[in-house]
């Protein structure tokens, strides 16, 4: 990189290439070109650089501008303007929502300030498909230091050190599972990337394998030599077909390089990695089933014992790690234990992504170190709730996970900290909710989830999850009672205790979970009939307000069932037997005479 005196970045993670940004790539090389400065100027595609609410991005280094929002015609002004004559194009650039300034180095945005970034390092900094950027900042270094300067025990004990937990839901400490599987002899053992990431709304392994493929690849060939394996599988779901090219052309020049293959580094060590695609079932993502799917049979999960590391692929020991996971260890091997240990809290070492979504100003893709309150990545981070609405949820851990409310927002983020509220880490979901949003309703689409889910082998999971989501239902309809309520919860108590695997044990998660903080929206839906968030559709009644209603007939022409009566000029009148709740009428009103209650 160091030839050039001005590197264009610009975002080529799946969010931004939808908006057009391989166009604006080519845009600006064009005009780069044009401007007769392609010698000094390098336009490069980078993985997403996680303010994906505003992308396409694009960066200007050295002066680190960053510009939001950009369309393909911006390319012509962008080189004009900054490139030749280093001025700043001021309508592309960041308005912060609160003070309305513009921002335009990236390091003062709020977005950015409280984020640390480990996992997520090298995107939005390097082209994902371009190995020798991977090398230049340190990639492939870790590798080889393990195989010229450390015995495999040195490098297991570095991981446990440090602290490292699985960041794919279940938080095992990563150094304690390499040893187990290090530790079981065999004549031929895997190394498996689990790069299924099925929960709804996450998409934290996909950016990591889409902008910065060889982090994983280095991992596992790290992991591969710490227990004795020749051989890694990466099993990643068919629908990420971008984050499946780069990772191929990841292992392709990793090979051509030396650095997978039979002689890694001239030192004998033997490592390579082929790809298995999931056809996208959530259960899959569960070891036991991965493993299985892998082997061509049914993705349904066995009882543990026995673990992965004593009998996994093909019978044999098999550790199996999480995208992220990987994404921390060459640079823990770097940097070594001690730097990693004091980064987070005591039990939960490191940075953790999350996905944020939902009612949040700034959706997209954060790191930040454990520890940091969820009030700090809603508030500071987040940028706070959309349309000025009130904050009333989020949900962390995806379907697994459960609602924490106002008063879990300064509780530091953990692993320990969210199972002890209820909720869990999972993978790194995170879904914010506003005062709309009808908690017994965000129960119902977490369970059809899981319902629809399940694979089906036993009993309390299929029957459970569906009586369960059928009971939401009948909330969710005003035909709740109490005695549904308590159904609910003992039913949930035993699908917990009683399921094989994982995902039936945590389905009932977000039921209980909003069931214990929004108990009285679940009394007003079952005593009342009503949907106090005004979003249960056959708890609700549309009326029109005498006072408002001017008589333009609007709302009668586009009723589909004609429940909408008065004449032209006068007040109009709708007939509650024949309304289907469609709510055409309420957003065809201009004069805001329409409200359902
Ligand atoms: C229903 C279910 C789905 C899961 N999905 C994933 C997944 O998509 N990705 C993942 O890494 N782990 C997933 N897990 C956790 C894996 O079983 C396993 O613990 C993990 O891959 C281990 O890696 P780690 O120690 O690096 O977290 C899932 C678990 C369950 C019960
Ligand atoms: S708990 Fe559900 S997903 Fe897991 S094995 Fe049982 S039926 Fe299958
Ligand atoms: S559209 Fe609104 S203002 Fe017009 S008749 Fe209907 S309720 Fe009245
Ligand atoms: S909600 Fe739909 S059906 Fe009911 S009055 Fe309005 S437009 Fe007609
Ligand atoms: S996909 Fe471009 S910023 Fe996330």
């Amino acid at each position: 990189m160091s030839n050039y005196k001005m590197h264009v970045l610009v975002c080529g993670g799946t969010g931004c290439l939808s908006a057009d940004a391989a166009q604006i790539v080519d845009n600006l090389r064009d005009e780069v070109k044009a401007a007769g400065m392609d010698g000094d100027v390098q336009v490069l595609k980078t993985g997403c650089f996680g303010f994906c609410e505003k992308g396409p991005i694009v960066k200007m280094l050295p002066d680190n501008t960053f510009y939001v929002q950009v369309k393909p015609e911006d390319a012509k002004e962008l080189v004009a303007e900054h490139i030749v004559k280093g001025r700043k194009v001021e309508r592309l650039l960041f308005e912060d929502p609160e003070t309305s300034e513009r921002v335009s180095d990236s390091k003062n945005m709020d977005f950015y300030k409280k984020q640390m970034r480990i996992a997520l390092r090298n995107c939005g900094f390097i082209d994902p498909d371009n190995i020798e950027e991977y090398i230049a900042r340190d990639g492939y270094q870790a590798i080889g230091k393990a195989l010229t300067e450390m015995t495999p025990q040195q490098v297991i004990d570095v991981m446990k050190e440090s602290g490292l937990r699985g960041r794919g839901g279940g938080g095992f400490p990563t150094g304690l599972k390499w040893e187990f599987a290090m530790k079981n002899e065999a004549d031929q053992k895997y190394v498996i990337c689990n790069a299924d990431e099925g929960d709804p709304g996450a998409f934290m392994d996909r950016s990591i394998l889409e902008g910065d493929p060889h982090s994983v690849v280095e991992a596992m060939a790290i992991c591969g030599y710490a227990i004795g394996a020749s051989k890694g599988r990466v099993y990643i779901r068919a629908e990420y077909p971008l984050a499946i090219k780069r990772l191929e052309k990841a292992i392709d020049d990793a090979r051509e390089y030396g650095l997978l293959g039979t002689d890694i580094l001239g030192t004998g060590f033997e490592f390579d990695i082929e790809l298995t695609y999931g056809a996208g079932a959530f259960v899959c993502g569960e070891e036991t089933a991965l493993i299985h799917s892998m082997e061509g049979e049914r993705g349904e999960p066995t009882t543990k014992p026995p673990f992965p590391a004593e009998s996994g692929y093909w019978g044999k020991p098999t550790n199996v790690n999480n995208v992220e996971t990987f994404a921390n260890v060459p640079v823990i091997l770097l940097k070594g234990a001690e730097w990693y240990g004091k980064i987070g809290t005591e039990r939960s070492k490191g940075t953790k992504v999350f996905a944020l979504a939902g009612k949040i100003n700034n959706v997209g893709l954060i790191e930040v170190p454990m520890g940091t309150t969820l009030r700090e990545v809603i508030y500071d981070i987040g940028g706070g709730i959309k349309d000025g609405k009130k904050f009333k949820s989020v949900q962390t851990g995806g379907p697994s996970g459960g609602c924490l409310t106002e008063k879990d927002l300064d509780t530091p983020i953990d692993f320990d900290n969210l199972i002890a509220k209820g909720s869990m880490m999972g993978s790194g979901g995170m879904i914010v909710m506003d005062e709309d949003d009808c908690m017994p309703a965000v129960a119902k689409f977490y369970l059809e989830f899981t319902e629809e889910e399940s694979c089906g082998k036993c009993t309390p999971c299929r029957v459970g999850t569906k009586r369960l989501s059928e009971l939401l239902q009948l909330i969710t309809e005003g035909k709740g009672t109490m005695a549904h309520l308590d159904e609910m919860k003992r039913l949930s108590r035993v699908i917990k205790d009683s399921a094989l695997c994982g995902l039936g044990q945590t389905a009932p998660n977000p039921v209980l979970s909003t069931m214990e903080a929004f108990w009285d929206e679940y009394e007003a839906h079952v005593n009342d009939k009503k949907c106090p968030a005004g979003q249960c559709s056959s708890l609700l009644q549309y009326f029109i307000l005498e006072d408002k209603c001017i008589g333009c007939t609007k709302c009668a022409r586009v009723c589909p069932t004609n429940c909408i009566s008065g004449e032209v000029k006068k007040l109009h009148v709708i007939d509650q037997e024949k309304c289907i709740k469609c709510g055409a009428c309420m957003d065809n009103c201009k004069f805001k005479a329409i409200i359902k209650r």
